[in-house]
């Protein structure tokens, strides 16, 4: 598969043309951000790491029935996918107390949740990607009702999957963000799931394995990317 023009570039991927009008090539950078780009860092390694750890992980949750836009790995940073047109919502299941949730409603960090839950953000730079809830979603035509539907069903779904996936490997699945995408009409689950996006702290020690350590200055981010990546049974290369 071969790239063409670039189409996109993100915070943390670039996004390639291909010959094929339906596939994407997604070229994941070391770069990271936090608190929408005003923090700015590179986490070396950590393109490779979010591909193949996404890659891996959206094979094992189409196998239980949730489509994604997963085609096929090409190399260590680039993987080919099908073309969405972004649903822009980014969605959030929690199990676990953390961040925003424990600042904004003060459960302490780690208070476990009576049921996972569903919220919604308006993926918008500008305005900071603010909360919303469905009804905002509909009134403002980011969604339908049987896509809000869909999207909370497979939300529920990869949470169930990711939690099993993780707890296999020692990992807490905390919370995490997703994004869907329409294909010819369908939801499919688009962009990433990787320790950008995810809290994952570990099972006995509790220590956090994810983006918190650059968000919060916790040091060894790069060892902790790599270390979830291994106990998942990614092969990573030294860089
Ligand atoms: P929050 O507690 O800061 O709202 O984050 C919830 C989860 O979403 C956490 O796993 C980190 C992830 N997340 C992103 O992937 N991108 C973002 O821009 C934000 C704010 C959070």
């Amino acid at each position: 598969m071969q790239k063409c023009e670039q189409l996109y570039e993100g915070k943390a991927k670039k996004v390639f043309l291909t010959e094929n009008p339906d596939v994407l090539i997604v070229s994941y950078k070391d770069d990271a951000t936090a608190f929408n780009g005003l923090k700015k860092g590179t986490i070396v390694g950590k393109g490779a790491i979010n591909n193949r750890m996404t890659n891996l992980l959206f094979q094992r949750i189409e196998a239980e029935g949730v489509p994604t836009h997963y085609v096929q790995e090409l190399n260590d940073r680039e993987t080919a996918v099908r073309r969405v047109e972004i649903v822009p919502l980014e969605v959030i299941v929690r199990n676990v107390a953390a961040g925003s949730f424990s600042k904004r409603l003060g459960v302490p960090e780690g208070t476990e949740l009576a049921e996972p839950t569903i919220e919604f953000s308006y993926k918008n730079d500008e305005l900071g990607d603010p909360l919303i809830n469905s009804s905002f979603a509909k009134a403002l035509n980011v969604a339908t009702s049987s896509e809000i539907e869909t999207i909370k069903k497979y939300a529920f779904m990869i949470n169930d999957i990711l939690k099993l996936e993780f707890l296999k490997a020692g990992l807490r699945l905390i919370d995490f963000k997703i994004e869907f995408g329409r294909f010819h009409g369908k939801i499919i689950l688009a962009d990433e799931v990787s320790p950008d996006t995810c809290r994952l702290w570990d099972v006995e020690s509790g220590d956090k394995m994810d983006k918190d350590r650059f968000r919060r200055d916790l040091g060894n981010v790069e060892e902790a990317y790599v270390e979830v990546a291994r106990r998942l049974g990614l092969e990573i290369e030294k860089k």
